[in-house]
């Protein structure tokens, strides 16, 4: 603060003491600058707890975009095998995704939707670990991956889709905090295998069916219900099978997850077609692209 501003203030101040103790004070004009004062304080009050209710409203209203189901508490054992598979580069999605996959899992049986739990696109295995946590033991899970190199992309697919393909085949991709990509492990089947038994869930105790090969090979569901389904394949094609063999299925209240449709080219190109002029979907979108079946 520079000396004028500290003079003009010092001198304000002492304008006002002498105006405080020369001039009488009229108890008239005092008792209105009480009220004036009480009616401003009374004001500000209001304000702070409307300004208050507002915030709140802000962190439900961000709480919701992010996940359908922000109240639904996970179990203990849930929220830690989450934190565990992020802490062993397990997964590319964050906590939040991973809590909100694990929760439309506990919502299923919480709502009583029958049918499967697919994950399509697992790479190392995290998001289907904390689905397969997540869920009765009893209900069946279909998680399918290569589990190797990721299949060639197609003219569908953008030149972003086409620079990553370029890179992985070249062999420079790295995996998370600078690991071996998943792509270029000898046995990912048997790592993803071992993963789910050292989390906890052993796939042949928890009903989950790890199918090996191309998404185009092996999702073949017949007429089997679906109650929830994760899609993480990144490009158009992977995604364009997805949706044909897996969203005819899903039962009344069930969705899927479409984790690359706002990063990958092709999987929001899939996507787009697939649910354009369907009326038997609600896209929602939220931190991820939901798709509900009416
Ligand atoms: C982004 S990763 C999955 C990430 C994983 N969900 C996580 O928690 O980090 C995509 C996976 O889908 C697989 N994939 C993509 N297209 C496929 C296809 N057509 N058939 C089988 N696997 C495919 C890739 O090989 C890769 O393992």
């Amino acid at each position: 603060m520079n000396d004028n501003v500290l003079k003009r203030a010092a001198g304000k101040a002492a304008r006002v003491k002498n105006r405080l103790t020369t001039e009488p004070i009229d108890p008239e004009e005092l008792k209105a600058a009480r009220q004036r004062n009480h009616k401003l304080r009374t004001k500000v009050d209001e304000l702070k707890a409307a300004n208050a209710e507002l915030k709140e409203e802000l962190v439900r209203t961000r709480a919701t975009l992010r996940d359908p189901e922000p109240d639904l508490a996970l179990d203990p054992r849930v929220e830690q095998v989450i934190h565990a598979v992020r802490e062993e580069h397990l997964s590319y999605l964050k906590v939040a995704s991973l809590q909100m996959l694990a929760r439309q899992v506990v919502a299923a049986d919480r709502d009583g939707r029958k049918g499967l739990i697919i994950e399509a696109g697992t790479a190392l295995g995290g998001s289907a670990i904390a689905m397969a946590a997540a869920k009765d033991p009893s209900r069946p899970m279909k998680v399918y991956d290569v589990f190797g190199m990721i299949p060639e992309p197609s003219e569908k697919d953008g030149v972003d889709i086409q620079a990553r393909y370029e890179k992985i085949k070249a062999g420079e991709s790295k995996g998370l905090e600078g690991e071996t990509y998943y792509g270029y492990r000898d046995d990912l089947y048997g790592e993803v295998t071992a993963s789910f038994a050292r989390h906890g869930v052993e796939v042949g105790a928890n009903n989950v069916d790890l199918v090996q090969g191309l998404f185009q090979d092996t999702i073949d569901l017949g007429d089997e219900p679906v109650a929830f389904a994760h899609l993480d394949g990144d490009w158009y094609d992977s995604t364009m099978v997805c949706l044909e063999r897996i969203a005819p299925l899903v039962v009344p209240g069930g969705r899927i997850v479409l984790d690359d449709y706002y990063y990958w080219s092709g999987c929001r190109q899939a996507t787009d077609e697939y649910f354009a002029g369907r009326k038997d979907f609600r896209i929602e979108r939220r931190t991820k692209l939901h798709a509900v079946r009416l």
